[in-house]
């Protein structure tokens, strides 16, 4: 099927319905605030709902708007992070609360290239806030709807692709509710390894549906799905987590680096990995101590 004629297809089925019934409800769904919103989908990006579920309102709680965060030490919003992984986004998040402060009054743009401004907003972030915040006419893109997007038009898609599709397939529909069905399909029906295609509100647009779910799935390979994550066990990852986890409590002497972050035996790796996590700011070094920034 032609891209045109599944972004037509899709521009005219009404998701409002299926919303009402099946859209699940999160706490971040019942704001418009553009700071809580913003953050929420920051955590979401690569920490599952869960989580955020429990860990947003802390956080908002804490850092209620721009201004309050960006007048905190970057260390707090590090600290505040815990449990969320991929630490570098609580950084990012007090660089663009300090942009918010500085160039735009302490007020959340609310124009795609503003957004785009902000340290840690690409282009799925940037699109949310427009959507959910203020409710704009955009089209979101992460991995979820890439796969769905792929699936429809029955074969693989490159970025540009996706965004085009999934552009023209928003027509007139409520954003809102577009976007949100969307992201709750993919979670719970048109998922990576398992399909609901018999309860699917896409299916007769679907073109692999149509295949008869004939492999090779057209999401794989797809350039806005990602692939599965690497292992977290025996990572870079796992020792810069270690490291930052420790921080969080207390100091560390750069000479315990190496224990903490598990690899007593491997100075060369502990030097690399931390020199990276200095290198982006996660963590500052003054003489013999390691600590967060302040
Ligand atoms: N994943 C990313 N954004 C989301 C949202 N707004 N609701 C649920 N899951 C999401």
């Amino acid at each position: 099927m032609t891209l045109e004629q599944a972004g037509d297809d899709l521009s005219v089925l009404d998701l409002n319905g299926w919303f009402a019934t099946n859209g699940r409800d999160f706490l971040w769904r019942r704001t418009r605030d553009p700071w809580a919103i913003l953050v929420s989908e920051v955590m979401l990006q690569q920490t599952q709902v869960g989580r955020v579920a429990e860990r947003w309102p802390v956080f908002l709680d804490r850092f209620p708007n721009p201004r309050q965060c960006a007048a905190a030490a970057p260390g707090a919003v590090i600290e505040l992070w815990s449990g969320m992984g991929y630490n570098r986004r609580a950084l990012n998040l007090h660089r663009a609360a300090m942009k918010i402060t500085g160039d735009h009054g302490g007020v959340v743009p609310s124009s795609l290239d503003e957004l785009l401004g902000l340290p840690g907003v690409g282009p799925y972030t940037a699109r949310a806030v427009l959507v959910f915040a203020f409710e704009q006419p955009a089209a979101v893109v992460d991995t979820n709807v890439g796969r769905i997007l792929a699936r429809v038009a029955g074969h693989r898609l490159d970025r540009k692709e996706v965004q085009a599709l999934a552009d023209r397939a928003l027509g007139d529909h409520d954003p809102w509710t577009w976007n949100q069905a969307l992201l709750d399909i993919g979670a719970t029906l048109c998922r990576s390894k398992t399909t609901q295609c018999a309860s699917c509100p896409l299916s007769s647009y679907c073109d692999w549906f149509a295949q008869e779910n004939t492999p090779p799935d057209p999401a794989h390979a797809s350039a806005a799905v990602s692939r599965p994550q690497s292992t977290f066990e025996g990572s870079d990852r796992q020792g810069r987590g270690r490291l930052v986890d420790a921080l969080r409590q207390r100091e560390v002497p750069a000479d315990d680096a190496a224990e903490v972050m598990g690899w007593a035996d491997d100075p060369h790796r502990v030097k690399r990995v931390l020199e990276g996590l200095l290198t982006d700011g996660l963590v500052v070094r003054d003489g013999d101590r390691l600590s967060l920034p302040e």
